[in-house]
């Protein structure tokens, strides 16, 4: 049975587009059978994939409302051991159209039974909210990813964060574990320090592995949008990084 890894944080910009291409990719470099599920209605995961959808999907959004099955979703990739089930606009609806449905919370777990057959691992990208379709991906997940960008307000996010989860938890998913917190855009632990208090992070590194992922300083990739470094520089110091992190969660 494959494993279902979410990235997760409701603080914009955090890098959780970037953490999830790079995460599945890695996976699907290392020859893991990876789908990457774009929750979020901006659709970066999905144009990182260089997967095109046009104004009327088709994307998850048409699986989330029993127009489409969601393996017709499925589309390739570069990698040939990855591939994306794009998001488009159609999901900004999400919120207003699932708000009073009995059962949301569970609306992507049944859906990737789907799909299930023959993949190792599903890695979801989540928009920045706490809404219906962060709250069913968590609730569909065996391990969260958290990336975390380094700023003064974070330890207020990350109580948030962690409560919420904490809820989703108790409530629709009790086997979920809080797997990794990337510190992106951060050279070292030094950085982390200046925002996050040390004994804080050694009692949550007990139970969860910590990494760091270097800010890209090359030449080959566009700073202003999420990218997969692992496909566009694997020599990068962040393609390194996440690679690392990919092997650490096989290991999990
Ligand atoms: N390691 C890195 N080096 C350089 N730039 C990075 C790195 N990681 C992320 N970024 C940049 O930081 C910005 C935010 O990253 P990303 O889009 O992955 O965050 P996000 O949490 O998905 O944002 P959103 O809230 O818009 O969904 C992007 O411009 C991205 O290119
Ligand atoms: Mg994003």
């Amino acid at each position: 049975m494959g494993k279902i890894i979410t990235v997760v944080n409701q603080k914009d910009e955090s890098g959780k587009t970037t953490t999830a291409v790079n995460l599945a990719a890695s996976l699907g470099l290392i020859e893991k059978r990876t789908l990457l599920l774009d929750c979020d209605p901006q659709g970066d995961a999905t144009d990182c994939m260089k997967v095109s959808v046009g104004p009327q999907g088709p994307s998850l959004f048409g699986a989330l409302t029993g127009k489409n099955a969601l393996s017709e979703l499925v589309r390739d990739t570069e990698l040939r051991f990855l591939d994306v089930i794009p998001a488009g606009v159609d999901l900004f609806a999400a919120d207003r159209v699932f708000a009073g449905t009995p059962g949301k919370e569970t609306l992507i777990r049944n859906l990737l039974s789907d799909v299930w057959e023959d993949i190792d691992y599903i890695v979801i990208d989540t928009p920045s909210s706490l809404g219906v379709l962060t709250t069913a991906a968590v609730a569909a997940s065996d391990f969260i990813v958290i990336p975390v960008y380094c700023e003064p307000d974070i330890m207020l996010n990350l109580g948030l964060l962690l409560q919420t989860v904490a809820g989703i938890k108790k409530e629709f998913n009790p086997g979920m574990k809080i797997a990794a917190m990337v510190f992106t855009r951060c050279d070292s632990f030094d950085e982390v320090y200046r925002y996050v208090p040390p004994d804080w992070l050694e009692g949550v590194g007990k139970n969860v592995l910590l990494s760091t992922v270097a800010k890209y300083d090359g030449k080959n990739v566009s700073g202003s949008r999420p990218a997969a470094f692992v496909l566009e520089d694997v020599m990068s110091m962040p393609a390194e990084n996440y690679l690392d992190l990919a092997l650490e969660l096989v290991r999990t």
